[in-house]
Formats: structure tokens, C-alpha cells, sequence
């Protein structure tokens, strides 16, 4: 029977049933492989809401105690932190401040749930009154450096303040330092700071491919991160590059991060598959406002199924070769899996 496919061979077999396809599915996805991102602003009894994240707020510290327990009762195991700061100034001094609003929130996360993992966001862009992620070069600074333009972030004088707040962050007892910025060497400033304050057991999560990406739009706002000249692109990475992405990878590892994070997720997932082969490390990925914002928008249309999509994404995070996924939808992933 010339030109007739082999029906010997029917691959449809296997999808016959529920059971079936519960059985041999090669990937799961469950609370326990998610870490949910959370915004913390001083003062008492706040939630501010942020309309380009849906459902997601501004907190402030003292509501931190209910959302961890809330967190551990959906079996969703940790939390990216990010401080809102108060105060902003040229070399974003809250942030290493024992006081600021990290340090304070790890500390009363840590006290209401000891066992909540805290993934502490680690970059100056939110507390720089100039919104970039280390100090930048101006005329007038004691880091100027003339032979550099006017607004360049300075990369080695920003590892001295990294190293700084990262020991402020982990004395208040955060689990993992996880530096965002992409600055050169910031891994190993980290670690050696950790090293010799006796802080050998905090980890490193770091940025390792982080993307100048158009998809962190709206939590530039929840973060009140925007910069207020120019962008990321002399230290975030071009969309167009997974070979330079996989040397990010392997000089993180080389400084001893102790889990890599590709991000965005869902328009990076061949980065994050070649990661997989690249490292034995652990491997998390962000799925980052904008993926989250974009699903709301096509389902309050009417557009998309916002269960099936956001559920169908993470999947396929984890699918790509994510450990576990940073998300916003963690909470509502975790009630939609029955955790
Ligand atoms: C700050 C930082 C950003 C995100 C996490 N940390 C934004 C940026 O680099 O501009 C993005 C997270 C998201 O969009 O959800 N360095
Ligand atoms: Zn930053």
C-alpha cells in the first residue's frame, strides 16, 4: 500500500485516557516548585495595590507575618523579596541599612516562619533616587571617572556596596542573596563578603542571564525601579544572545553562585534548556511581570483562559529545564493544583 502512513504505529494510544496521560506525563508542576515575589514598603496595615500586576500589592512589614503563613498553608516554599525604600539617594544607602526595608522585612519573615525560604532581591535600582543599579558616574561623585561617559554604571565601585548590603541582608537572616543587577564579578564580591563575615551558609541565587527586557514594565512601577535616564542594556544581556548567555551561566558558576536564574522565562526558554545542559547547578527562572500582566490583559478580554494559560506556561518553564519558577501566579497556581 504505497504512500499509506504506518497505522502499526499510533501515538494516540497513549492519550486515550485521564489516567493515561497522568501516568506517562514527563514533567509536573506543583506548589512546592514555585517562589512567589513580594513588594514591602514601611509603615502599618498597607496594601497598595498595583494596577499593572493584578491582584498583586504593595505590603507593608507588619502584614508580612500573614502573607508567610498564608504562603506555607499553600505549600509554596519561598519568597523573592523586594524592598520599597523610603528614602533614595545616590548610592541607595537604605539598602545596606540594618534598619532599611529589606533588613526589616527578612527579619520579620524569618520570626513568623522560620522555615519560609527568603530569596532576598539584591540590586540599588529601587532605592537610587537616579533608579539604576549600582552607582553611576557623575561629575562631582568621589567614583567619577572621567575616561567614562556621564550616567555609566560604575561596575566595581557598585560591587563594593552589592557586598555591603548583601551582609546586612543575610545578618537579618536571609537564606539566599540573590543579586540582580548583572554587574561583573558580583557573584564573588558577594561570597567573599559572606566568607569573611562568618555568613558561609547564606546562598547565592543569582541573575546569572538576566535579558534587557521590554517585559519588566510593570514592575518597574511596583518597585518604583524605573531609571530615571537611559536603560540596562551596558549590563543586562541582548535579547539576540544565548551563547553570551551561557557565559554568564558558567562565570556565575566559576564565582560560586549556588543556583542560576535565567529571566524572563517564557521568551527565553531555549536559554533556559541550554542552561540545563551547561550546569549541574540548580536552575530557577523568573516568570516576570510582563508574562504575568500580558495573561490578565488577553483573559479580562476574553481572550485566554487565565487558569489554562498560566498553568500551561509554568509547565512548560519547568518543562525547559526550570528547578522551580519565580512567580505572581504562585498563589493562585498553588489553589488551581490543590495545594
Ligand atoms: C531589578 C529587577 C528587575 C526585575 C527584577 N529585579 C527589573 C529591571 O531589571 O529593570 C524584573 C522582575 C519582573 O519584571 O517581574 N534589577
Ligand atoms: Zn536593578
Amino acid at each position: 500500500m504505497s504512500g499509506n502512513p504506518d497505522l502499526r504505529r499510533r501515538p494516540r494510544r497513549l492519550r486515550s485516557s485521564p489516567a493515561l496521560r497522568q501516568l506517562l506525563a514527563e514533567t509536573d508542576l506543583g506548589p512546592a516548585d514555585l517562589v512567589y515575589p513580594i513588594f514591602v514598603i514601611h509603615g502599618a496595615g498597607q496594601r497598595r495595590p498595583l494596577p499593572s500586576l493584578p491582584g498583586q500589592a504593595q505590603i507593608s512589614v507588619d502584614l508580612l507575618a500573614d502573607e508567610a503563613r498564608e504562603l506555607q498553608s499553600l505549600g509554596i516554599p519561598g519568597v523573592l523579596l523586594f524592598g520599597v525604600p523610603a528614602r533614595k539617594d545616590d548610592e541607595g544607602s537604605e539598602n545596606y541599612d540594618p534598619d532599611g526595608i529589606a533588613a526589616r522585612a527578612i527579619r520579620e519573615l524569618k520570626d513568623a516562619a522560620p522555615d519560609l525560604l527568603v530569596f532576598s532581591d539584591l540590586c540599588f535600582c529601587s532605592y537610587t533616587g537616579h533608579g539604576h543599579c549600582g552607582i553611576i558616574n557623575q561629575t562631582g561623585s568621589p567614583h567619577y571617572q572621567p575616561e567614562l561617559p556621564q550616567g555609566h554604571l560604575l561596575n566595581d565601585a557598585s560591587l563594593d556596596i552589592l557586598a555591603r548590603a548583601a551582609v546586612v541582608h543575610a545578618r537579618a537572616g536571609a537564606d539566599f542573596i540573590s543579586p540582580s543587577g548583572m554587574l561583573d564579578g558580583m557573584v564573588a564580591a558577594i561570597r567573599d563578603a559572606l566568607d569573611s563575615q562568618g555568613l558561609a551558609g547564606t546562598g547565592i541565587l543569582s541573575y546569572a542571564a538576566k535579558f534587557a527586557s521590554g517585559f519588566y514594565g510593570p514592575f518597574q512601577h511596583a518597585a518604583d525601579s524605573a531609571p530615571a535616564f537611559g536603560d540596562r542594556r551596558t549590563h543586562q544581556l541582548p535579547p539576540a544572545n544565548r551563547r553570551e548567555a551561557m557565559l554568564e551561566i558558567e562565570l556565575d558558576e566559576a564565582e560560586g553562585a549556588d543556583i542560576l536564574m535565567v529571566k524572563p522565562a517564557l521568551a527565553y526558554l531555549d536559554v533556559l534548556a541550554a542552561a540545563r545542559l551547561r550546569t549541574r547547578l540548580p536552575l530557577a527562572a523568573y516568570q516576570v511581570s510582563g508574562e504575568y500582566a500580558m495573561l490578565h490583559a488577553a483573559a479580562a478580554n476574553g481572550w485566554l483562559d487565565l487558569r489554562r494559560t498560566a498553568l500551561e506556561s509554568l509547565l512548560a518553564i519547568r518543562r525547559a529545564g526550570a528547578d522551580f519558577v519565580i512567580s505572581y501566579f504562585a498563589k493562585d497556581a498553588a489553589r488551581w493544583l490543590g495545594g
